[in-house]
This record gives structure tokens, C-alpha cells and sequence, in this order.
């Protein structure tokens, strides 16, 4: 280590703990991945640590409505997430979670200097309340009407529809997406955390802090006032008690960003490594936050506030990253392109996103467009007929003609010199987070190899007599060329990187050990180090996305209608584990209504807690569709799709008697909810 070691201490924003890894996610963590191995790379001691986000009201609820604990639940997710990461190379040194031992004793420790410094106010408040739950419902819980054009089934913060924004008491026919049951208004004392205390703080912060993007978002929410932080939610709420509030919690936001202490933490635990030379106020120590923008509010506001309050250092920088868009739309599951990393990972290698993404980003928070047309033919171009092509082109005649020497000169140097002196112009652009610049000049100097190995024509040359030294001078110019190219991409081609390394038989790609050209030095034999990226495989991935969207929406299957039941042929005996199969589920009768033109169905609209489903049922004779609303019932989930007459049925409600107008849907015992598993 020298003294321009720098200690560098990186985070990306932790992942919710309720769902998969998906594209847009992984322009974050590509990016982040890319810095960190960059630094890395330049000799940095730098630490790049990340976790799951488990808590929070949807993370309960989504354990409760799989049957299991959250622990359950979260211990899934972060393998899952853990083995998604890894699959796209993404190196964290430690990958943690925010329901830890750690994170309680930061969380806490903070929580306290802020209230012993007289930052913790309390405040009385009426919120939405289920009464069958028996818990406080968050907006996004509160379905109902919208006040502004009546669109049903909109959530309780706005309308789907319309655009209308407003407060859930404001819904009509209000109900509880958890229970169905219609929200009282109840009220329960809050501890928030008095942001407006740090306005002096933060103004001086935030200017030397964020990219100028941001900043004039962030002059915005100042111009607005900064408004008191609520950190409190009462039981039952999955997280961290509040020391001294029995029964109330740590809001899911408050311990998430601690959690990169946390992280840290353990990590530090395990590498006997000092967490105060990190963290203490007069820390020498480098750390940069990697985050979308979405998220701006909580890293470049409280975040620094809770640190200076707490006595913590602050970060150097937050780096607000845009969203990704696919062939110019928000990624859509209907369209396919709601890509999750594992489908992607089933067809193509992480190596093309990760260059396609590093093409692509800036330092700024501009949203970031996945043309697959475009991606295929830039991967192609720049990877495969460009750089690799370089080594292929040269390594076969060192190989055969010289027993894999390279030649003990170059016999360019220039050409090589303004290879290496490009070199601190590409490190610039990947300390400052730029990317598809760093690409752009990478690029260059691959034409400048490829024009000269055209003009040299060692395939001509090795057809001649007396060539011999020639092939070999200007292979060994394409061979070290190829080697500075690799070094400067491999932040973002760790194993095609790898690869050239063992291919060039040296110790390691450091960003200085271009200095020193290969000659009079032995190569290994060349292997192809990527594939073109074929549009099959692109096709493959659009549609097994289509699939898991369609398996998961027809988790819930289509009923036909059943029609009396006494007609139906009497099902042969199954077996247990075809008994098994069959998901059946407690469904929320949200909506009952008339189908047009027909004369025995009626259209459900049912809540399974949190995902409807539309299913055509044949009961029309035995109930008015107004009967039925608000009911709970019996479906099986997990009948595929059925495209009817009328329109797609998405599952079967489960109805008994001899039929006309004796048939009774199932009706299970209250204290049921929807999404509930029966078995
Ligand atoms: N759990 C919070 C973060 C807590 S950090 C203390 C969260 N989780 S998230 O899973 O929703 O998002 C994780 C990161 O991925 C966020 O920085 C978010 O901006 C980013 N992205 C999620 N979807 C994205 C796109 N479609 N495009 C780009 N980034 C996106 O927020
Ligand atoms: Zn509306």
C-alpha cells in the first residue's frame, strides 16, 4: 500500500426483500460493480458491501400470504438475490441483511443521539385502520373509488386512471386491500424526526455533495420546507422495536440506509477490519452511495441529517443513477420486457449487459434506453468483431510459426505509447462515472489495432518467404495492444478479462502493469473469449418473460362456467400429490358484475390480498352480483389461464349444490383473508 492508497468504502441501494432482481435493477448494481472493481483495480483498498431491505409492511404481508414467517420469507429472497448478483458478476464483499443483530444496535444507537439531541418529536395522528386486520393500513393498503372520476380498485394515494393524487380517506367505498373490510379512521401517537433542525446543514451539504441534476430538485423540497420525518409504525409491523416505545416500530426507511453500516459492520467483524476508521466524524475514509433517483430524498436528506445528528460521518458523495427503459417504454409485462436477471441469465452471459449498460451510462440521473435491436449489433461490433477479433487475428501465427513467443520489440511504439497515455483519460471517466466515454475511447484505440493489423497483413506476410520477423513484429504490436485494451476493460468484463489474462499468460490485468510492454514473452493458446450474441436468444428471453408473467397471473385459473353440477362426470380418484397441486385460496369478492350476452355468468373481480384476478363464473342463477360483493370465497389460484368468449379467466371459484338457484360459492369462516392457502 502506498500513501495514494485510497480507503474507499462503496454501497448500492438494498434491494426489497419481496421480489426478484429484475434489468432495471441491475443498471444500479452493474454500475456500482463496475466502480468499485475499477478502483480496485488502480490499487484502491476499496470495500463495496449491499443487503437486503427486509422490512416493512409488504414484506409481512407477503409472508403471511404465503403461509410462512418473514424470516422465511427474506432468507428466500436473499438467496435468490444473492445468487442473481453473483450470476451477473456482481462482487460485493459482504452481502448482509437489514433484519441483523447490527443494524438493531445502529438503529437504535442512532434513534437515541437523535432524541437525546432533542431531534424526536411526538405527535398524535389519525390514519386508515383495518378492524378485522387490526392494523394500520399504509396508503398503498386503502383501495376504494377514486374521488375524482370514480375508476374502481384505485390504491389510496392515487388514481391509475386519471392521475389524481389524494389522501385514502378521500376514496369512496373505501376497502382494506389486506381484509377487505372497510378501513375506520383510528388514532395512534407517531415519533418523527425533526428534518427542519438540519435545513442550515443540509443546504451546505448538498451543494458540495450531489450531481447539479439533483441539486435543483433538491432546491425544490427546500422552497417546499422541510417537513417533520414520520419514523414510527405500530404493531403489528415487521422490524426493529423502538427502545423506549413499546409497540411501536422502526419505519422500514429509518434502519434501511443504517443498514449499510450494518453491512459494514459484519463485514469488519470478519475481516478484522476497523469500523471507526470508517465511520467516525473525522474519518479519512472515502464512501459513495450508488442510487436511483427515486430514492434521492431518503440518501441526500435524511440520511446525512440522521449521520450529523448522530455524530456519524457523511458521505462524499451519492451517486443518482436514471431508470431503465426497454426499446423506449417503461419495462412492461405485457410486452415482455419486465426482464428478470434469471430469464436474461438462461439465455445470454451477463458480459453483454454489462458492457451494453457501461456504453450507455453517464454520471447524470437521464433515464437509460435497452434497445435489444441496438444492443445485439453494439455487442457484436464493439466486443466480437472489434476487440476480441484483435487477439484472434494475431494469436494463431505466434502460436504456430513461433512456439507462442512474442518478438523482444515493438516495432510501433508510438502506437503502443498513445495506447497506455489514453489510459489516464479512460481512468478519469470511471472515477467520474462516464462511462460510455470510457467505452468510446476504449473503442478508439481497438480501430487504431484493427487499422493497423489490416494494413500489416500478417496473413500475407506469413505466406511469403523471408517474413518470418514480420508476422511476428506486428502480431506482437496486435497482442500488446489487445492487452491494454482488456486491462481497461475488465471493470466491466471480469471473465472475458480472466480469460485474456490466462491467454497472455500474466499475473494480473493492474491498471499500471501496461507500462511494461510483453516481449520476448509466452503466450498461451487462444481460445474464442465470446460469442456473438444471436437474436434468437433475445426472442427466448421476450418470451419465457411472457411465460412467467402469464404462469404467475394464471396462478389463478379460469372458470369456465360450472353449470349444474349434477351434469359434471364424476371425477375418478386422485392421487395425494395431485391433490396437491391445486392452490386453493381464500379470494376477496372485490367486484360482482353482469357479463353482457350472457346468460349464466357472472364476471369476479377477486382480491387474493394485494393481486386480483378476473374469473367468469357460472353462478349467475343463485346470486345477484351486489350479493356477492365484499363475500370472501374458495378459488383455485393456480388453474391456467382460459380465454373465454367474454374475455381471459384467471382462476375457479369453488361453488356446491344440485344448481339453478340452489348453488352456494364457498364462503369460508371469518377471520379468513384473502390470498390465505387452505389445505
Ligand atoms: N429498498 C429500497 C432501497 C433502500 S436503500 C437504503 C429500494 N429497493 S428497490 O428494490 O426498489 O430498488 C433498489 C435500487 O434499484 C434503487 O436504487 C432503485 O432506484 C433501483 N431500481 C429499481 N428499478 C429500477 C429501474 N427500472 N431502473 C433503474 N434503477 C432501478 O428502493
Ligand atoms: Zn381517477
Amino acid at each position: 500500500m502506498t500513501d495514494s492508497t485510497r480507503k474507499i468504502l462503496v454501497t448500492s441501494a438494498l434491494p426489497y426483500a419481496n421480489g426478484p432482481i429484475h434489468l432495471g435493477h441491475l443498471v444500479e448494481y452493474i454500475q456500482t460493480d463496475i466502480w468499485v472493481r475499477f478502483q480496485k483495480q488502480r490499487g484502491h483498498q476499496c470495500t463495496y458491501v449491499c443487503a437486503d431491505d427486509a422490512h416493512g409492511t409488504p414484506i409481512m404481508l407477503k409472508a403471511d400470504q404465503m403461509g410462512i414467517s418473514p424470516q422465511e420469507l427474506i432468507d428466500k429472497v436473499s438467496q435468490e438475490h444473492q445468487r442473481d448478483f453473483s450470476g451477473f458478476m456482481v462482487g460485493f464483499d459482504n452481502y448482509y441483511s437489514t433484519h441483523s443483530e447490527e443494524n438493531q444496535h445502529f438503529a437504535s444507537l442512532i434513534y437515541t443521539a437523535l432524541r437525546d439531541g432533542g431531534h424526536i418529536a411526538k405527535k398524535t395522528i389519525t390514519q386508515a385502520y383495518d378492524p378485522e386486520k387490526e392494523m394500520f393500513l399504509p396508503d398503498r393498503f386503502v383501495k376504494g373509488e377514486c374521488p375524482k372520476c370514480g375508476e374502481p380498485d384505485q390504491y389510496g394515494d392515487s388514481c391509475e386512471k386519471c392521475g389524481a393524487t389524494y389522501s385514502p380517506v378521500e376514496l369512496k367505498n373505501a376497502y382494506s386491500a389486506v381484509s377487505g373490510a372497510k378501513p375506520i379512521e383510528k388514532e395512534s401517537e407517531h415519533y418523527f424526526f425533526k428534518l427542519g433542525d438540519f435545513e442550515g446543514f443540509l443546504r451546505n451539504w448538498v451543494d458540495n455533495h450531489v450531481q447539479e441534476q439533483m441539486i435543483h430538485k433538491l432546491n425544490e423540497w427546500f422552497e417546499a420546507g422541510l417537513q417533520n420525518w414520520d419514523i414510527s409504525r405500530d404493531a403489528p409491523y415487521w422490524g426493529f422495536e423502538i427502545p423506549d416505545a413499546p409497540g411501536k416500530y422502526f419505519y422500514v426507511w429509518l434502519d434501511a440506509p443504517i443498514g449499510y453500516m450494518a453491512s459494514f459492520k459484519n463485514w469488519c467483524d470478519k475481516n478484522g477490519a476497523n469500523f471507526d476508521e470508517y465511520w467516525s466524524e473525522s474519518s479519512n475514509a472515502e464512501l459513495y452511495h450508488f442510487i436511483g433517483k427515486d430514492i434521492a430524498y431518503f440518501h441526500t436528506l435524511f440520511w446525512p441529517a440522521m449521520l450529523e445528528g448522530a455524530g456519524f460521518r457523511k458521505p462524499n458523495g451519492v451517486f443518482c443513477h436514471g431508470f431503465l427503459t426497454v426499446d423506449g417504454q417503461k419495462m412492461s409485462k405485457s410486452r415482455g420486457t419486465f426482464i428478470m436477471a434469471e430469464t436474461y441469465l438462461n439465455h445470454l452471459r451477463p458480459e453483454y449487459l454489462r458492457y451494453y449498460f457501461a456504453a450507455k451510462l453517464s454520471s447524470g440521473i437521464d433515464d437509460i434506453d435497452l434497445n435489444l435491436e441496438d444492443f445485439r449489433m453494439r455487442v457484436n461490433a464493439d466486443l466480437v468483431n472489434k476487440v476480441i477479433n484483435i487477439a484472434s487475428r494475431c494469436a494463431g501465427f505466434i502460436k504456430k510459426k513461433f512456439d507462442g513467443e512474442l518478438a523482444s520489440q515493438l516495432v510501433e511504439p508510438e502506437l503502443y505509447t498513445e495506447a497506455v497515455a489514453a489510459g489516464e483519460s479512460i481512468a478519469s471517466a470511471y472515477e467520474n462515472r462516464e462511462y460510455g466515454k470510457a467505452m468510446r475511447e476504449i473503442m478508439a484505440i481497438a480501430d487504431k489495432a484493427n487499422q493497423y493489423i489490416d494494413a500489416a497483413e500478417p496473413w500475407v506476410l506469413a505466406k511469403q518467404e523471408g517474413k518470418e520477423q514480420e508476422v511476428q513484429d506486428c502480431c506482437t504490436m496486435g497482442i500488446n495492444l489487445f492487452r491494454v485494451i482488456l486491462t481497461y476493460l475488465a471493470p466491466v468484463l471480469p471473465k472475458v478479462a480472466e480469460d485474456a489474462q490466462a491467454f497472455l499468460a500474466v499475473d494480473d490485468l493492474a491498471w499500471n502493469s501496461i507500462q511494461q510492454p510483453l516481449l520476448s514473452h509466452k503466450i498461451n493458446k487462444f481460445k474464442p473469449l465470446m460469442q456473438r450474441v444471436e437474436e434468437d436468444k433475445i426472442n427466448a428471453i421476450i418470451e419465457e418473460t411472457k411465460e412467467a408473467l402469464a404462469a404467475a397471473a394464471a396462478a389463478a385459473a379460469p372458470s369456465p362456467a360450472p353449470g349444474p353440477l349434477q351434469d359434471e362426470p364424476v371425477a375418478e380418484t386422485i392421487e395425494f400429490p395431485d391433490f396437491a397441486k391445486v392452490d386453493l385460496r381464500v379470494a376477496l369478492i372485490a367486484k360482482a358484475e353482469h357479463v353482457k350476452g350472457a346468460d349464466k355468468l357472472l364476471q369476479l373481480t377477486l382480491d387474493l390480498g394485494g393481486e386480483t384476478r378476473n374469473v367468469f363464473a357460472g353462478i349467475k342463477s343463485a346470486y345477484n352480483p351486489e350479493d356477492l360483493e365484499g363475500k370472501l370465497t374458495v378459488m383455485v389460484a393456480n388453474l391456467a389461464p382460459r380465454k373465454m368468449k367474454f374475455g381471459v379467466s384467471e382462476g375457479m371459484v369453488l361453488a356446491a349444490g344440485p344448481g339453478g338457484k340452489d348453488l352456494w360459492i364457498l364462503n369460508p369462516d371469518e377471520g379468513a383473508q384473502p390470498g390465505m392457502r387452505i389445505k
